[in-house]
């Protein structure tokens, strides 16, 4: 990418109390894949499986994060961070799934929420960022309604491990990549393919989504209670009746699929009529019980996608055309850079009135770095951020409902089946040694939130 003209951005225009941070996920950073006691998840088996992941990398050290979190605490605070979001991996605490509780995993997410507080940086905390245990994977996984009774133990595990200090809550991280990568296109774990594994398991998320939501409201006093969706505007290719329509159905599909059944409008059968297949699966009160009045939704948004009719896609007849083929700027994804899609996100979203707040949980970029010694230049990734900053900007001095930003992420990690190959952090990772070294975005963030007020 060649050096955009990018905006001055002043953190002060967003408002006092837009709230600033990182976002990270477990499997991706903290390694200590077996450490102390921890069971093994979907994502420990499928990186064992050849020819999923991209060079056959695993995360089992990754960041290590597991032994070095205060490091990377520490070097947080030193760039004015002072809100970090990130997930618990359910075997760590839970290695069996259910039942026996591992104190070895309560102790080290204690650890690293009490080392937060102390810094003065907020915790928030996603419950499920993709990690199931594979012995509830061996049960049908989310595709097994009892993934509803297994899920609430967890969230109650966790409410009353962490709830005492933890106020910011997630409840599940994308369920639509996790349950369209893993269970429909199985290029994600556990690596299951075809509607009859994917339409369990997305009515099977909704259902955990508003439940693990009515959890936290219980046991949690004061929780700040949200969930994240990944979202995507979508735009057809031609201009033609029929790439319009397909437009229409893959962002009923893409970006409405999940939100809509919790605030009460059911799914968007009429825009995606392949949802009518989830019948069979939704039980008399269910569509009820998928209601939840979160305090706030995290939308995490990178890329656009442009769609047209293909007659060859069963079921959807539907194809997105790769970035990488329609002659635009991308990235190491083969992601288009368009930052018009956060404002377009954030208007679309804004447009439910049931929303409270919306705040952007997941944005960034990967790009190659340049190494030179303690240098490491990312122009790309820093322009980006600028760029897709100057559209959240735009959104909050229009009035829209928007309250926070998140960069993904904070340091290099295991980016799922592309393995260590795309690098999305503001912190440089070197993968044999584990030092990090603070990139120039992440020097341009630092200074950026020093001016917050
Ligand atoms: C996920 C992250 C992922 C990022 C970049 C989001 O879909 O929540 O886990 O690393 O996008 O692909």
């Amino acid at each position: 990418m060649k050096e955009q003209k990018v905006p001055f951005l002043n953190a002060s225009d967003f408002g006092e109390d837009f709230t600033w941070g990182v976002s990270t996920a477990a499997y991706q950073i903290e390694g200590g894949h077996d450490a102390d006691g921890k069971g093994r998840s979907i994502w420990d088996k499928f990186t064992d499986t050849p020819k999923m992941i991209h060079n056959e990398d695993n995360a089992n050290v990754s960041c290590d994060f597991y032994h070095k979190y205060k490091e990377d605490i520490l070097l947080m605070k030193s760039m004015n961070i002072d809100n970090y979001r990130f997930s618990l991996s359910w075997t760590r605490i839970l290695p069996y799934g259910i039942g026996t509780i591992n104190a070895a995993g309560l102790d080290f997410y204690n650890k690293v929420i009490d080392f937060c507080l102390e810094n003065e940086i907020t915790p928030w905390v996603t419950l499920y960022h993709w990690d199931l245990p594979q012995i509830l994977e061996n049960k049908g996984g989310w595709t097994n309604r009892q993934i509803v009774t297994w899920f609430s133990e967890f969230t109650q595990v966790c409410a009353n491990a962490f709830g005492d200090r933890v106020k910011h809550w997630m409840v599940l991280n994308e369920p639509m990549v996790f349950t369209g990568a893993g269970y429909f296109l199985g290029v994600h774990a556990p690596g299951k393919k075809g509607l009859k594994n994917f339409l369990p398991a997305a009515h099977h998320a909704v259902l955990c989504q508003s439940e693990g939501g009515r959890i936290l409201r219980k046991l949690v006093p004061g929780a700040q209670i949200g969930t994240t969706f990944s979202c995507s505007q979508i735009t057809p290719y031609r201009q033609n009746k029929r790439d319009k329509k397909t437009a229409i159905m893959v962002d009923a599909l893409l970006n409405r699929l999940f939100i809509e059944p919790a605030l009460g409008l059911g799914y968007p059968t009429i825009e995606a009529p392949i949802l009518k297949k989830l019948q069979p699966y939704i039980q008399p009160t269910d569509m009820e019980d998928c209601k939840f009045d979160f305090d706030f939704i995290g939308i995490q948004n990178y890329t656009r996608e442009k769609v047209k009719y293909s007659l060859l896609v069963p079921y959807i007849r539907a194809k997105i055309v790769k970035a990488s083929k329609r002659n635009v700027e991308i990235t190491l994804m083969d992601w288009e850079v368009y930052p018009p899609s956060i404002y377009n996100m954030i208007k679309k979203f804004g447009e439910y009135s049931q929303i409270k707040k919306i705040i952007i949980t997941e944005n960034g970029a990967a790009f190659k770095d340049t190494i030179d010694g303690e240098i490491i230049t990312d122009l790309d990734r820093l322009n980006f951020l600028k760029r897709y900053l100057s559209e959240v900007l735009k959104a909050k001095q229009e009035g829209l409902n928007i309250h926070g930003y998140f960069v993904w992420t904070f340091t290099d990690n295991f980016e799922w089946a592309e393995g260590y190959f795309p690098r999305f952090g503001l912190v440089h990772i070197d993968f044999k040694t584990l030092k990090r070294t603070i990139k120039e975005s992440g020097k341009w963030f630092s200074q950026f939130l020093s001016h917050k007020s």
